[in-house]
């Protein structure tokens, strides 16, 4: 054999083992990463269980000015929601959101604003409530959002007038 044959073969051996590579998933650096979209049940986790919580707990602090804060996040979130995921088993998302917790999350807003305490259990409450009509209505009666029964987020000062647990009991079913 001669020496430009077998340096043929050697290019076309590499060639080959770059095709593989390619083909078996080793992607080159240039190309772009395929995006990570996020499931209904994702964003239920990421954005609107968290600051549910959250709200519940500053709740309890009566922390005025995050309540505030807070309850503007949770409502666009859910906003943001329905836009990522329009449509669920053939149901308009912002639909089912506004006609679900749109009018509770109204009542959230205006005890806050009037910062009283009690108008705010019962409107948390019914938000709670609002999250599991939504679940049912949706074909999710499993998964039962309720009144958060322990203090978490160690990291986040949400509120320290009332110790835990409150003495006052809310519960959202
Ligand atoms: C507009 C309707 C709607 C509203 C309102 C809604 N949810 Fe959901 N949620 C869903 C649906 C549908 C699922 C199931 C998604 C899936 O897994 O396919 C879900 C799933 C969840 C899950 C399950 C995620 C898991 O893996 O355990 C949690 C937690 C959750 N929602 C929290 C809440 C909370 C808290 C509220 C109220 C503040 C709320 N949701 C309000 C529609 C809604």
């Amino acid at each position: 054999m001669t020496s430009s044959k077998r340096g043929i073969r050697i290019v076309a051996g590499v060639a080959a083992t770059a095709i593989a590579a390619f083909a078996g998933g080793g992607a080159p650096a240039q190309t772009a990463q395929p995006d990570y979209h996020p499931s209904l049940g994702d964003l239920m986790t990421m954005a609107v269980q968290p600051r549910h919580i959250k709200l519940g707990l500053a709740g309890r602090a009566r922390n005025w000015t995050y309540l505030a804060y807070e309850a503007s996040e949770l409502r666009n979130a859910f906003n943001r929601v329905a836009r990522t995921v329009p449509s669920y088993r053939n149901n308009d998302m912002a639909g089912m959101v506004a006609a679900n917790i749109k009018e509770p999350l109204d009542r959230l807003d205006d005890a806050i604003k009037a910062r009283n305490g009690r108008r705010f259990d019962a409107a948390y409450a019914e938000v709670t409530h609002a999250c599991n009509t939504c679940h049912q209505g949706l074909g999710h009666p499993e998964v039962v959002i309720q009144v958060p029964q322990a203090w978490m987020f160690p990291d986040q000062n949400l509120g320290t007038a009332r110790a835990w647990p409150a003495t006052h009991a809310v519960t959202g079913r």
